[in-house]
């Protein structure tokens, strides 16, 4: 079995399995390369040959534990036919869906196709993979995927979507639904095709009370770990409540996620303490500024890490995506740091 797999069925690995969010991007010249030739972004996600490619550049260079399917969350509004757009330098633009009739135009039919190209990159890095090296499938969670299709663009508090759920809380939970059913559908296909576990970003989670974090964030996500348990029972789910703060703990009990992501604000205590006694593997926690800067910053904050997780079910793992700035010689010293003091 792979090591990145123990912590999430129940055992502790020593040293601690690695992986990164947006281990495969533009910080890689090997990354940047391929992307000139290959047209659009989500052109990239669909073409299976190129994002197998992209997602096996991170594995050669540094032999991470995990790999993650070269993808992106918004695959699923652009699958439903809500066009996405990257646009250089901007990031995502979509054609906001701002009220309930809006949902008219989603069309599940259209999803076989696209969903289809994704399940191909996956089944090609079944075979292309190291054995060993386990292959992670995702998608967005219900609510951070909603932020995008009803604000057409990434926002710094999420406010249309918000809004919209405020002001019409059945149209809303309407969208919610159709993303649980969708997201399904997917994760499910992604394990078929080869994934041996899932995460689910949910990089908006923090911007909610908590009356709201229950209904959009846990209900959802909730929805999703049970219908993959009666599908997928041996394949662990992964959780990213992003900003969530203590609701973590909550999110893990009332969830069932199998591991939890923490963000670079969550408390190391926390981790080793609270969230490890729920029963789940803890991943994180590393700043990826931290791998920008490296030095001894870096290696002070691997170190605290590794301390405070030491005999617990933990993969190391940053608190939110590598930035493109990052020198690509900082991470594979923060690999060698994890696998020689992670002892
Ligand atoms: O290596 C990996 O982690 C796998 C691939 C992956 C990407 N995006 C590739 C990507 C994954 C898992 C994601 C998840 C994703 N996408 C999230 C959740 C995690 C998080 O970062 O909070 C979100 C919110 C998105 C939506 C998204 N995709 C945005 C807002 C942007 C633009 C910002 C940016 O960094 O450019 C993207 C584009 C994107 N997704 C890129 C990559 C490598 C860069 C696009 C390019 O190469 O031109």
């Amino acid at each position: 079995m792979s090591r990145f797999l123990s912590p999430l069925l129940g055992k502790c690995e020593t040293p601690p399995p690695i992986w990164l969010m947006r281990q495969a991007g533009r910080y890689l010249p090997e990354y940047r390369e391929l992307r000139k030739t290959a047209g659009s972004f989500l052109n990239l996600c669909y073409s299976p040959e190129m994002a197998a490619e992209v997602t096996l550049q991170p594995i050669r260079r540094y032999g991470f534990d995990a790999s993650i399917l070269f993808s992106d969350i918004l695959v699923v509004p652009d699958a439903l036919g809500q066009e996405v757009r990257f646009v250089e330098g901007e990031g995502p633009r979509l054609d906001p869906i701002t009220e309930a009739a809006g949902l008219k135009k989603l069309d599940r039919s259209a999803t076989t196709e696209k969903f289809g190209r994704v399940c191909e990159t996956v089944a090609r890095l079944k075979q292309d993979l190291p054995k060993g090296t386990a292959l992670i499938g995702f998608c967005g969670a219900p609510w951070t995927v909603a932020t995008y299709m009803v604000g057409g663009r990434g926002s710094p508090d999420q406010a249309a979507a918000r809004l919209f759920a405020y002001k019409d809380p059945v149209g809303f939970q309407r969208l919610m639904d159709i993303l649980v059913s969708v997201s399904i559908d997917y994760l499910s296909q992604q394990v078929q095709a080869g994934a041996d576990a899932l995460q689910i970003f949910d990089s908006w989670a923090g911007s909610l009370p908590e009356s709201e974090f229950d209904r959009w964030v846990i209900a959802p996500t909730a929805k999703i770990r049970q219908a993959l348990a009666k599908q997928h029972p041996d394949i662990p789910v992964i959780g990213f409540p992003r900003g969530a703060g203590m609701t973590t703990l909550k999110f893990v009990q009332q969830t069932g996620v199998d591991g939890v992501s923490c963000d670079t604000a969550m408390p190391l205590a926390f981790m080793s303490d609270q969230l490890s006694a729920a029963g789940v593997a803890v991943q994180g926690n590393l700043d990826p500024l931290l791998l920008v800067s490296g030095g001894k910053a870096l290696d002070h904050a691997v170190d605290a890490i590794l301390d405070a997780m030491r005999g617990k079910r933990f993969i190391f793992n940053l608190g939110h995506g590598i930035v493109p700035q990052t020198p690509p010689e900082h991470v594979a010293r923060l690999v060698e740091r994890v696998r020689q003091n992670g002892v």
